[in-house]
């Protein structure tokens, strides 16, 4: 029986000022996913390794079975298809744990079925699993999980989707704080209306961020990472938030901000190697408040999922 394994990258959604429409990739963190054929037609979830025990199997449920389900829906089929699931991304952390487990299962399960799709489109599909996940479906985990680099999601209707320029030498800090916190949880904090002056700032930051990276000008991405949207009503739910940005920025950071719904906080750096201090400048913080956090440095991955 034919088997196939695909890695998805962990990304970092927001960017501080593009709520729901910009993330990047992050290269060496993510999960795989092993598709195996079988004669018997249906999906299946076999195995979960990784997740604590906290992950479904019900199809319904599961970010893998459910982004396949999508699929193989559009396409009129019902394979017989069991999946195997990796995670190397912690649960509830920000690092876009359950898209990039329907991503690498999507990946490997349109290499199993000969590539109908192109990878762009299978973005789609792994929307519809995010919705499952945390009720909502955004795009800017999956975006970039599969596509790599930095993506911008100009419009969900449409599902207008560009890759955006990545600048030599920009790279990312992450900080795990030792607890989770799941999307829905952070999402139903923010409001659903905003000032008309809000909305100003947001889009001359966007468009600050974007013009940024085009001209790798990192001064004004430094300026760009300003969120006035989502972050002063998620900050409160990250201890030592305010703390830790003073400090990374005084050691030399760009910025920072909450990748996705936190708790992680992404730090972004300029330069080819971590910058000493960074690390050490955010450890101290949160040791002082009794919270444990894993740090780690990553280049941004500008070529997302793929088979293994
Ligand atoms: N844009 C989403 C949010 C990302 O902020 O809720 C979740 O990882």
């Amino acid at each position: 029986m034919k088997t196939i394994k695909a890695f998805a990258p962990a990304t970092v959604a927001n960017v501080s000022c593009g709520f729901d429409i910009l993330g990047f990739a992050l290269e060496g963190m993510g999960d795989w996913v092993t598709v195996t054929e079988r004669e018997s037609p249906g999906l299946e979830v076999i195995s979960i390794q990784g997740d604590g025990g906290k992950l479904p199997y019900d199809s319904d449920k599961n970010t893998c079975t459910v982004a396949i389900q999508a699929m193989i829906d559009e396409l009129g089929i019902n394979p017989g298809i069991e999946i195997q699931l990796e995670k190397g991304l912690p649960l509830g952390s920000g690092m876009g744990s359950s898209a990039a487990s329907a991503v690498a299962a999507l990946v490997a399960a349109n290499e199993l079925l000969g590539n109908p799709f192109q990878k762009n489109e299978l973005l789609p599909f792994a929307i519809a699993a995010e919705k499952v996940a945390c009720g909502a479906g955004h795009a800017d985990n999956v975006g970039p999980s599969l596509l790599g680099g930095f993506v911008l999601i100009r419009d969900y209707h449409l599902l207008d989707v560009i890759k955006l320029p990545v600048p030599e030498e920009l790279h990312c800090v992450l900080l795990h704080p030792h607890y989770q916190l799941n999307t829905a949880d952070s999402r139903s904090v923010l409001r659903d209306q905003i000032p008309l002056r809000h909305a100003t700032i947001q889009s001359g930051n966007v468009a600050g961020l974007v013009t940024g990276l085009f001209q790798g000008d990192f001064d004004l991405i430094s300026r760009s990472l300003r969120d006035v949207i989502a972050e002063p009503y998620r900050a409160v739910l990250i201890p030592g938030f305010y703390e830790v940005r003073e400090a990374i920025k005084a050691a030399g950071a760009l910025g920072m901000g909450i990748s996705g719904s936190g708790p992680t906080l992404f730090v972004l750096c300029k330069g080819s190697a971590p910058i000493p201090g960074i690390i050490t400048a955010a450890q101290e913080v949160f040791e002082s408040i009794g919270l444990g956090v894993d740090a780690y440095h990553s280049a941004i991955n500008t070529r997302g999922a793929h088979i293994l």
